[in-house]
C-alpha cells in the first residue's frame, strides 16, 4: 500500500506533517537512495528505503495489546531453550512481535498481558509506579491473624523485605484456607515465596487482576485485545505512560475497541486479521 511520504515521516514519528514536508522540500529525504523534493511523492513502506539524516524510517508499528487468561503448563516467554509450551501458543499468529508484560510462573494461572508497547511494559513493570496485581491463592492451613498482620505489614525474603499487601481471607476449610493477596511489586515467585514463609505453602495460584483490568469473561486459555479505553486505564494506572506519537496525535473517543493505536496508525496488512478479531471483540480459545 503507498503512502504520501510526508505521511510515513510524520506516522513514525521523525516530525509532525508540516516539519516533514520541510525536510522533503529541503531535499533531505532521500528514497531508494536519491533525495525526493517533491511533496506528494507516494512511496511504499514495505518495499521503498527511506532515509532522513542517514537514518532509515521505519513506520511505526500497529501497538497492539493483548490480555490471555494463562492455564497452568505455559511459560510466560516468548521462546523456551527448554522446548516448553509458551504463552505465546495460546494466542497464535498476530502479525506484529509480542512480548508478555512481566511473567507468570509456569505452574501459575491467570492474567498476563502481551504488548509490543516497550514504553508501556516499562512503565507497568517499573516498581515506583507500584500497579497493584491481585491473585488468589489456595493454601496449607488457616493463617492466623497475625500472620495476615505480617504480610499486610510486609516480610523479609531473602532478596529483601516486600511491601505491604492486602490480604483477606476469603474461604476456609479443615484442608487450607483461600486468600486473595494484592502486592504492589514483582518479584519472582513472590506470592508464593511470601506464603511459604509464613508457614502457609501455595497449591494454587491465579492472578484475577492487574492495576484496571480482570479476567472477566475470558476463559481459560481465551485471549482478546484490549480495547482503546482499557488501555488507556492501564497508561493511567502506570504513571500516565505515553502514548505512541501516532495514537496521541489522533486519538479517537476512547470507548471504541480497537488495539492499543490500530485504529491512529495504518495497520501492517498481515494485522488486518487482528483488527477485525479486536474491534467484534471476539475471544478465541487455543492451546487446550
Ligand atoms: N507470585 C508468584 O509466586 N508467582 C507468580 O506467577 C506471580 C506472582
Amino acid at each position: 500500500m503507498q503512502v504520501r511520504l510526508q505521511k510515513l515521516l510524520a506516522d513514525a514519528g521523525v516530525a509532525s506533517r508540516r516539519a516533514s514536508e520541510k525536510l522533503i522540500s529541503e531535499g533531505r529525504v532521500l528514497v531508494n537512495g536519491q533525495p525526493v523534493t517533491q511533496l506528494g511523492t507516494k512511496v511504499d513502506p514495505e518495499t521503498d528505503r527511506v532515509e532522513v539524516g542517514g537514518r532509515v524510517v521505519r513506520p511505526m508499528e500497529e501497538r497492539v495489546c493483548v490480555i490471555v487468561n494463562k492455564p497452568r503448563g505455559y511459560v510466560s516467554t516468548v521462546k523456551d531453550p527448554e522446548g516448553r509450551r509458551t504463552v505465546m501458543e495460546l494466542i497464535g499468529h498476530m502479525g506484529v512481535r509480542l512480548y508478555p508484560v512481566g511473567r507468570l510462573d509456569m505452574d501459575t494461572e491467570g492474567l498476563l498481558l502481551l504488548t509490543n508497547d516497550g514504553e508501556l511494559t516499562n512503565a507497568l513493570l517499573h516498581p515506583r509506579h507500584e500497579v497493584p496485581k491481585t491473585y488468589v491463592a489456595e493454601v496449607d492451613g488457616l493463617p492466623t491473624p497475625e500472620t495476615l498482620s505480617r504480610l499486610r505489614r510486609g516480610i523479609r525474603l531473602e532478596d529483601g523485605p516486600t511491601s505491604p499487601a492486602e490480604v483477606k481471607v476469603l474461604k476456609s476449610t479443615e484442608r487450607g484456607s483461600t486468600l486473595s493477596i494484592t502486592i504492589h511489586e514483582g518479584r519472582n515467585r513472590q506470592v508464593r515465596r511470601m506464603l511459604e514463609a509464613v508457614g502457609h505453602p501455595v497449591s494454587f495460584l491465579k492472578r484475577v487482576r492487574f492495576g484496571p483490568l480482570d479476567l472477566h469473561g475470558l476463559k481459560l486459555g481465551q485471549h482478546r485485545f484490549l480495547n482503546m479505553a482499557e488501555v488507556a486505564r492501564l497508561r493511567a494506572a502506570a504513571g500516565g505512560a505515553r502514548a505512541p506519537r501516532a495514537m496521541r496525535r489522533r486519538s479517537p473517543d476512547a470507548g471504541t475497541a480497537a488495539p492499543c493505536a490500530s485504529a491512529q496508525t495504518s495497520p501492517p496488512r498481515s494485522n488486518q486479521a487482528g483488527l477485525t478479531r479486536s474491534g467484534s471483540k471476539r475471544v478465541t480459545r487455543r492451546g487446550k
